[in-house]
């Protein structure tokens, strides 16, 4: 099957011109690759760069989106926009943004926006820590139940999830995730959204892995932890590691 590869470019690279050549070398190095879909993720002004690239592999995503349709929100970006641009994707609840006062409730409103406008979320899940009494399932249960409020069983389809524990992110991770924490968690998404759709969709949606992927662990999760993807930060900047990533899933 498969494997969604999303580049999360965060706010890099610093201009257009940098941001054009780390997109070439990635459409490059990836000419071999057959089986991954790959899903780039520039910050919103590059999008318009790359809204024409010819690739066949690579999609093109968004980082945000805005909880509003139009009018007078400064600084804000519409999903019709990123639509226009040719932005097939979205990611909605980074821990970076939640960080910064996103809520389940604003997720929720721009998971609802983005399909409306023809656009899937990526819907980013995970806790800010483990505890021994396994209360983060139910934060996790809690932030898929709230995030899918009034997301229908047609529109649900367009949606991936991915499961990023906050502990194992960027330079302040505390430590890797295991591949076993992931089995874990993709078990436990599924039978959420089993409960509140069916088990049939359940087994459609897809469940990426993120958090510190680099080309030493890229298989553990995404083949024998059996990730329906990853989601790459800090190694998608970097064409020859992100290329390596690719190359791992082989
Ligand atoms: P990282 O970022 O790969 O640099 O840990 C992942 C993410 O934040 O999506």
């Amino acid at each position: 099957m498969n494997k969604i590869i999303v580049a999360n470019w965060k706010m890099n690279p610093q201009s257009k011109k940098e941001a054009e050549v780390l997109f070439n070398s990635i459409s490059k190095g990836i000419k071999n690759i057959k089986n991954s879909q790959i899903i780039i993720c520039p910050p919103f002004p590059f999008l318009s760069v790359f809204g024409n690239n010819k690739s066949k592999k690579i999609f093109l995503g968004a980082q945000n989106v805005s909880i509003e349709n139009e009018g007078s929100h400064t600084g804000e970006v519409s999903a019709s926009m990123i639509f226009s641009m040719k932005g097939k994707y979205a990611i909605v609840g980074h821990s970076e943004c939640r960080s910064s006062g996103e809520t389940n409730k604003t997720v929720n409103t721009k998971i609802l926006n983005l399909i409306r406008n023809k656009i899937s979320p990526i819907v980013c899940v995970g806790e800010k820590d483990r505890d021994h009494d396994g209360n983060y399932l139910s934060f996790i249960e809690d932030q898929i139940r709230e995030c899918l409020n009034g997301v229908s069983k047609t529109q649900i389809k367009n949606l991936i999830i991915a499961y990023e524990p906050v502990w194992a992110i960027g330079k302040n991770a505390t430590r890797e995730a295991t591949k076993e924490e992931f089995i874990e968690m993709k078990i436990f998404i599924k039978k959420v959204i089993s409960d509140l759709y069916d088990s049939k969709i359940a087994h459609s949606i897809p469940i990426l892995y993120g958090g510190s992927v680099n080309s030493l662990n890229a298989k553990s999760f995404a083949i024998e932890g059996g990730a329906d993807g990853l989601l790459v930060g800090r190694d998608s900047l970097n064409p020859k590691k992100f290329e390596a990533i690719l190359n791992a899933l082989k």
